[in-house]
């Protein structure tokens, strides 16, 4: 028996990197899965995108596991999209129970103001207002559902730390952090909890491709010098923000809401 059978879980981001992990754990656990991501690339980011072909990998390794899997390449940005995609969710799946909203992008700059408008505009469109957007579309989903259910931002160590070199991901994803507080207050009367995991240094593209660490590296020696987990692994595997998110999803978290869950290796903690 799953932890999570018969239930339905959205997940943004989904082709690759967390993402693609939250979708095999939660269908290991019995889930069926709703797996989006934009596939596509954007104006101010270095790391290579992701594909369609990323995105049907993700669906075959949810059904490796016996679990249905709609996959659609949507931008957490279109709204209209995604309000297409929560409808289809229900005619296809019956239900939406789990809500992970996962999706980002993490651009640098060499300081606040060397920053272009449209990089920061880029980074709050996708982060901030999408992550909104997104619960926009499929929170009334789970509330029509009328059995409560659980939903999961992703924030960042670097929602409750500075980074410098990058405003607009620090600002997003501390934004996210009080955009949970206010979810949790309003989803509370319906049952459902709301909760977001802060990761630290976790090995995928983002943080392993395009030279993003070697710009911050070169343009902030000291950030990057000082930068500490107090467990010693310097990458953290997406698996590890996967078991986070899927103990929020279960009933074993069913008294926990309005959090925000660190799982950086200590990073946050001093
Ligand atoms: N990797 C890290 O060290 C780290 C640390 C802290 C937080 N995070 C956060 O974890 C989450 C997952 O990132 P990851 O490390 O798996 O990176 P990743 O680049 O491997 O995956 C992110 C996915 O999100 C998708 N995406 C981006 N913008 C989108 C949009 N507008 N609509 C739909 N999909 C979109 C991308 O196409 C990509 O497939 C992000 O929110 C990121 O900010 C990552």
């Amino acid at each position: 028996m799953g932890r999570l059978d018969g239930k339905v879980a959205v997940i943004s981001g989904a082709a690759r990197g967390q993402g693609r992990a939250h979708a095999v754990t939660l269908a290991r656990e019995g889930a069926s899965i709703v797996a989006f991501d934009i596939c596509a690339g954007f104006e101010h980011v270095l790391t290579p995108p992701a594909t369609r072909a990323d995105l049907e990998e993700t669906k075959r390794l949810v059904e490796e596991h016996q679990q249905r899997c709609i996959v659609a390449p949507v931008d957490a940005r279109d709204l209209p999209a995604l309000l297409e995609l929560a409808d289809r969710a229900i005619s296809e799946l019956g239900r939406v129970d789990i809500l992970a909203v996962n999706h980002g992008v993490w651009s640098v700059a060499p300081s606040t103001w060397e920053l272009d408008e449209s990089a920061w505009q880029e980074s709050i469109d996708i982060l901030l207002t999408g992550t909104w957007k997104v619960c926009r579309a499929f929170l009334p989903k789970i509330i029509e559902g009328g059995r409560g259910g659980s939903v999961v931002l992703t924030s960042s160590a670097n929602g409750l730390t500075a980074q410098p070199g990058a405003v607009a991901y620090c600002a997003a994803k501390a934004g996210i952090l009080n955009m949970m507080k206010v979810l949790a207050w309003e989803c509370g009367e319906h049952m459902i909890r709301v909760n977001a995991v802060c990761p630290g240094a976790v090995a995928t593209p983002m943080s392993q491709q395009g030279g993003t660490i070697e710009r911050s590296e070169q343009w902030w020696p000291r950030y990057i010098t000082t930068r500490r987990n107090l467990l010693p692994i310097d990458w953290q595997p997406s698996e590890s923000i996967s078991d986070a998110v899927l103990w929020l999803a279960s009933d074993e978290a069913r008294y926990v809401t309005g959090v925000a869950l660190p799982v950086d290796a200590g990073w946050t903690s001093f």
